[in-house]
């Protein structure tokens, strides 16, 4: 059986999960292998096209301005905009012939050792799903929006795309160690809720952001949440929100920087450094900060989603 102590698998085949690796159970939908793919990805309806195209437009309205360079570049290049949602298998070839990534179909959240597999192989695994009207402006679950809007556009960038990859080589370390919420805190800040500073000011790169309407404008430009310089060390110390606007948002100088601080990163050293749970609070502001501009928190104050409170 593999163990924690096992070295750095082979990713051409889905590695053994080790038995003193701490994660929650999913059960896996019977219609799935161990890689978790669907056979195919959904016959969409008309309707299910029509809420993308939808999606598309409402966030059309307020991302220019607001997402990074890349992001709307990479919209550009797959042409993301032609209307409906995207076929996988025409995706994959045209980001493919970018930078060798493929979109392939899963049904729901899947079991990190999985997720860490794909990536690390060049494969986005997307939500086959697409929200309904009633879940139009939330949704807990990822759907083929979320993954495919948000995510798949950055994945034309190819320092981005190699930094993907290398994460998900680092979830198997992260595995050995036990230190998989860390690494969690770490795509969470960058992957999902990641801000890079451009020419003009601050702009997301986060799917999170860029997939929804409310947190594209709250992160670049309210006054309620903190705006640091991502610092890898601090960032996998910190807690953050699931099912709100963040307290907090990491920025990063390019890239080619977020992928020396996580790639040269000695993680092994840092794994042995960290503790099991977090250190920082969401909203901490801490000394060694290189502060871009300190939040009032008064969304979250205020009482934050369910309140009422205006996110400002
Ligand atoms: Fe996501």
């Amino acid at each position: 059986m593999a163990t924690l102590a096992d070295p750095q698998p082979d990713f051409a085949i889905l590695p053994d999960m080790a038995a003193d690796v701490f994660t929650a159970p999913l059960a896996r939908p019977a219609h799935v292998g161990e890689d978790w793919l669907e056979p195919a990805q959904t016959a969409y309806t008309a309707e299910d096209h029509a809420v993308w195209d939808d999606l598309f437009a409402r966030q059309m309205e307020v991302l220019p301005g607001r997402a990074c360079s890349a992001f709307l570049a990479g919209l550009e290049k797959l042409d993301l905009g032609r209307g409906g949602i995207p076929e996988f298998g025409q995706l994959s070839e045209e980001l493919g012939a970018l930078t060798g990534w493929s979109v392939v179909p899963v049904p729901m959240l899947i079991p990190d050792h999985v997720f860490f597999w794909h990536l690390a192989n060049r494969r986005f695994p997307a939500g086959n799903f697409i929200r309904t009207r009633e879940t139009f402006d939330y949704i807990e679950e990822p759907d083929v929006f979320h993954d495919v809007f948000g995510h798949v556009p950055m994945l034309t960038d190819p320092t981005y795309a190699d930094y993907m990859q290398e994460y998900g080589r680092a979830g198997w370390k992260a595995m050995r160690y036990n230190r998989l919420k860390a690494l969690g805190a770490l795509y969470w800040y960058t992957v999902e809720f990641g801000l890079i500073e451009e020419a003009d000011g601050v702009r997301a790169y986060g799917a999170g952001i860029l997939s929804g309407p409310t947190e594209a404008k709250f992160a670049v430009e309210a006054e309620s949440p903190n705006r640091i310089m991502l610092n890898v060390d601090r960032v996998m110390r910190t807690d953050y929100v699931i099912s709100d606007l963040q307290p907090t948002y990491f920025v990063i100088e390019s890239f080619a920087d977020l992928y020396r601080q996580t790639v040269e990163r000695d993680f092994d050293r840092l794994y042995r450094s960290l503790p099991a749970g977090f250190t920082y609070a969401n909203s901490a502001v801490i000394d060694v900060d290189n502060v871009l501009h300190r939040g009032t928190q008064e969304y979250h104050l205020r009482g934050g989603r369910g309140s009422g409170a205006v996110p400002v």
